[in-house]
């Protein structure tokens, strides 16, 4: 009997993945649940603003990514890898074909540096709206020339901090309002 409870016992980074991911599903699907009311009492345009999604990123080691849903748009989690960074913020600025950090929580004119496409303390963690900015498809995660996305649509690749290196897209990956609310859980919109 002892065997058999050793070969059913889940196996540990699977089962984990598997919870954050499920996690990430129902809270999206309370808000979804609870819109249609929202809606019928006419909200002005503060009370949609404050749609927000809470996640659990605690299972997310380095090199791991997470997509979940916000205002009906996928958003891309990943916990960089320390090449990842590396590869990013050797890049000059100058060299990119969009300059501009296109980061919600900075200024609008922040350049793209590495730095600018996370937040303070927190340089691993890039969060980004997964919709490319050519014709809106939604890019393939850790492919393509720069190791960071590409888009099969029409061949944008971006890189590990989802800037715009080649391709069409006008635009790096855009970065949503967000912030951490504990060391484990981040507060997106
Ligand atoms: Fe992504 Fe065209 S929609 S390259």
């Amino acid at each position: 009997m002892a065997n058999t409870e050793t070969a059913d016992a889940p196996e540990p980074s699977r089962r984990d993945f598997l919870y954050v991911a499920t996690g990430a599903v129902a809270g999206v699907g309370a808000v979804l649940t609870v819109w249609p009311f929202v809606d019928q009492m006419n909200p002005d345009a503060a009370a949609l603003a404050l749609a927000q999604v809470d996640v659990d990123v605690s299972s997310l080691e380095p090199g791991m990514s997470l997509t979940v849903m916000w205002r009906g748009k996928p958003v891309f989690i990943r916990h960089r890898t320390g090449q990842e960074i590396a590869d990013s913020a050797a890049v000059p600025v100058e060299s990119l074909p969009d300059p501009l950090a296109r980061n919600a929580n900075l200024p609008d004119d922040a350049p793209a540096t590495d730095a600018n496409r996370g937040t303070e303390g927190r340089e691993a963690w890039l969060i980004q709206i997964g919709i490319c900015t050519h014709l809106g498809c939604v890019p393939l995660g850790q492919q393509g020339a720069f190791g960071g996305w590409f888009c099969p649509c029409h061949g944008s690749a971006y890189d590990t901090a989802g800037r715009i290196r080649v391709g069409p897209a006008p635009e790096n990956l855009p970065i949503p309002a967000y912030e951490f609310i504990s060391d484990t859980q981040v507060r997106i919109g």
